[in-house]
This record gives C-alpha cells, structure tokens and sequence, in this order.
C-alpha cells in the first residue's frame, strides 16, 4: 500500500493507495474514531456493479447505504436534501454519524458538500471509482453542487480524514471514462512532469490495457502531484493550483458555448490542451515540437486532437462571457513539456486569430 501525505495544519490527512485496500477501511474508522455509523452515499451504477464487496466490507449494523443517481444529476438540490432527510432519519441520539463518498467525482463532491454543511461539519472519507476522481476529484477537498444557473455553484472547501484508492475498480470503467480521466493524466506531466509525460507515453500500451502495476503508479503519482498543489495552495488563494486550469479555458468555451454537448469534460479538455499549445507557439512560448508531443499523446489515448467548430460563432459567444468582456484573459501557456506559465492579459485579438488557426488546421 502507497500512501501520500497531505500536509495541511489541522486538516492534515492520508491518501491510501492499493489493491483491496477497501478491507482497512472499517478498522482505520475505529482508530480514528470517526463514529459509530457510517452513511455510505454511492451511485446506483457502482452499488448494483459493487453490492457484494460494500456488503462484505461494511457491515449493516454499523454502515447504511445512499443510493444517488448515476452522474451530474446527483449534484442537484433535490439529491442534496434528499441526503440530507435520510441522514437526520438515521442519526439517532445514540448515533455518530460520518459519511463515507463511494463513487466517481460527483458523488465525491454531493457526499462531501452535505458532511461539511450537516451539523456544520461531520468527518468523511473518499473512496472515489472513477480514474478521474481517484486522480483528480477526490483529493483537493473542493465539494459542490449544481444550480440551474451554474455548475459548481454552490460549495465548501472541506477536506476528507482519509482517501482510500483502490485501483480495481477502473475495470469496470468505461473505455470512454477511463479516456476521460487520461485528459487529466495527460494534463499533470504537461503542466509539471516531463517524465510522467513520457512515462504516459512509452508505455501506453499496458496503461490502457490496465496492467495492475503501471495502472497503480499512474494513480500513485497523479495523486501524488495534485496534493503537492493543494498543500501549497488549499483554497486556491496563491493562483498556484491555477496551473491545473491548464486545457481548461478552451475546453470550458466548447462545453458552455457549442452545440457539442456529447463533448465529454475530458475529451474538451483534451482538446482544450491542443488549443492553448497552439496558442503558446503563436506566441511564441514553446516549440513547435512540444505542440505535436501534446497531439501525439492525446490521439494515443483515443482523445480527440481536432474537432471541427465554427470558430466565429464561438468567438463572438465567448464574447459575451464576462471572464472575456473585461479584455484581460487569464490562460495556462506552454513553455514546454512540463513546464507551463500562468498569463494574464491576453487579448481577445489573439485568442480570435489562434482560434481562427486551430480551426483552419483541421
Ligand atoms: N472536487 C473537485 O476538485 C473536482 C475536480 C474535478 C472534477 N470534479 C467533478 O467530478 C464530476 C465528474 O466525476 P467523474 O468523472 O468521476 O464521473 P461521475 O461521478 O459522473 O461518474 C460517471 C459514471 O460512472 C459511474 N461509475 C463510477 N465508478 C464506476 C466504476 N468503477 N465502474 C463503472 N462505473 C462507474 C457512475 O455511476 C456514473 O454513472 C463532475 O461533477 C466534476 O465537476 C470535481
Ligand atoms: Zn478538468
């Protein structure tokens, strides 16, 4: 078993990283005094996918489950207080209740937003499923819900007292998932590890074919680099986990903007790196050869390099978001493989002409 510090004052905790390390569970809740009932908030994929091994791992006397709906439908207001009135049903005089987030990102986020509003705060544990949440999501203490209005609206900063990864559970993953979370992967050797970024590379091969040990390191250092950006900067008030925005401003005006709504976040994201490479060259920030290493390894791992969009509808609605209106974009640039800057100021002139280039490339 792998495990990771992450050092922050009183919020200090451990991530746990191993094959069936869902067994230490239990025991490390006894130790840790968590409480005596465990609230378990999972999706209904991963229960009906999981049943056995959760009802082995936690026993019913002491663990209840909560059934969410699959994906972004969880983080809603509806789910919210519906946790919420299952969890004041179950939490007796004699209980102390935790939570227990067993799923991909957004159960992590929905579980972790109601234990840090319940009672003004119950402890919890990640146990994310998804490669884009034992990587990316699960580690950071970010939680939030959905509004109508907007994505991520409503949230708290409040960290887990322990993250427990168990890389099994990516096998039953979708292949496009999976792709999904690789976006992500992809992003942390080009913003900060150039050996990670070839390590990706050269052995593509037996990551996609989720060879056990290539499959742990890959999560291992991952999660690994995100919370060595989250101890520097855990409420993202230095602009150092800005880095991590790296792909993201693109693959946000693509996701917000054009009719691509079966766009996945990662394959935007994907695409949202090849953008800011270009526009880094344009700029003349990085070579041309760090832009084709970025294609070549977005189109290894099936994620998509180009897509076909009229770049004037998208510049003229990007025109009307407010983070453009005030003229001074703020993006993630490219210097070179691993290593990238943070540039403030750049004119919606040049955001219009790269975009004219990336489209006219296709
Ligand atoms: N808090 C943060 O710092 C942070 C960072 C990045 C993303 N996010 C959030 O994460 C969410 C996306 O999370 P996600 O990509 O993990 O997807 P998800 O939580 O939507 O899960 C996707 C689907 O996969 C299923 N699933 C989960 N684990 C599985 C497994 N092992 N096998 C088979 N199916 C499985 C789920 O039931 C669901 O149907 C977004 O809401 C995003 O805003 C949060
Ligand atoms: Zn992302």
């Amino acid at each position: 078993m792998e495990i990771i510090k992450v050092g922050l004052k009183e919020n200090s905790h451990n991530i746990y990283i191993g094959y069936n390390i869902l067994k230490n569970i239990p025991s490390y809740i006894k130790e840790n005094n968590l409480g005596n009932l465990g609230l378990i908030i999972t999706s209904r994929k991963v229960y009906s996918l999981y049943r056995d091994l959760i009802k082995r791992t936690f026993k019913a006397n002491s663990y209840k489950i909560i059934c969410v709906p699959n994906g972004e439908e969880a983080k809603s207001k509806k789910w919210l207080f519906e946790v919420i009135a299952k969890i004041i049903k179950l939490d007796t005089w004699n209980r102390k209740v935790f939570v227990i987030c067993l799923g991909g990102g957004t159960v992590g986020d929905l579980g972790g937003f109601v234990a840090s509003i319940y009672k003004r705060g119950i402890p919890y544990i990640q146990v994310p499923t998804t490669l884009l949440s034992q990587i990316d999501a699960s580690i950071g203490g970010k939680t939030a819900i959905d509004l109508k209005e907007a994505k991520n609206i409503l949230g708290t900063f409040y960290q887990p007292k322990a993250i427990f990864i168990d890389p099994s559970f990516i096998r039953t993953l979708p292949k496009r998932k999976f792709k999904e979370g690789m976006a992500e992967a992809i992003k942390y050797g080009v913003i900060k590890k150039r050996k990670f970024f070839y390590f990706l590379r050269d052995n593509y091969k037996k990551i996609t074919a989720l060879s056990p040990d290539y499959l742990l390191k890959l999560i291992y250092l991952c999660a690994r680099q995100k919370a060595h950006i989250v101890k520097k900067d855990e409420k993202e008030k230095k602009g150092i986990r800005t880095i991590l925005n790296f792909g993201h401003t693109f693959a946000h005006a693509v996701e917000t903007f054009t009719r691509y709504k079966k766009l996945s976040h990662g394959e935007a994201v994907a695409l949202g790196m090849v953008y800011a490479a270009q526009l880094s060259l344009l700029l003349g920030k990085c070579a041309r050869q760090d832009l084709e290493q970025i294609k070549n390894i977005i189109k290894l791992y099936g994620l998509p390099s180009k897509i076909a969009f009229d770049h004037t509808t998208l510049c003229r609605a990007m025109s009307y978001d407010k983070k453009f209106i005030s003229g001074r974009i703020r993006m993630v640039l490219l210097r070179k493989i691993g290593e990238v800057e943070v540039v403030e100021g750049i004119s919606f002139k040049i955001i219009r002409k790269s975009m004219e280039k990336f489209a006219a490339v296709h």
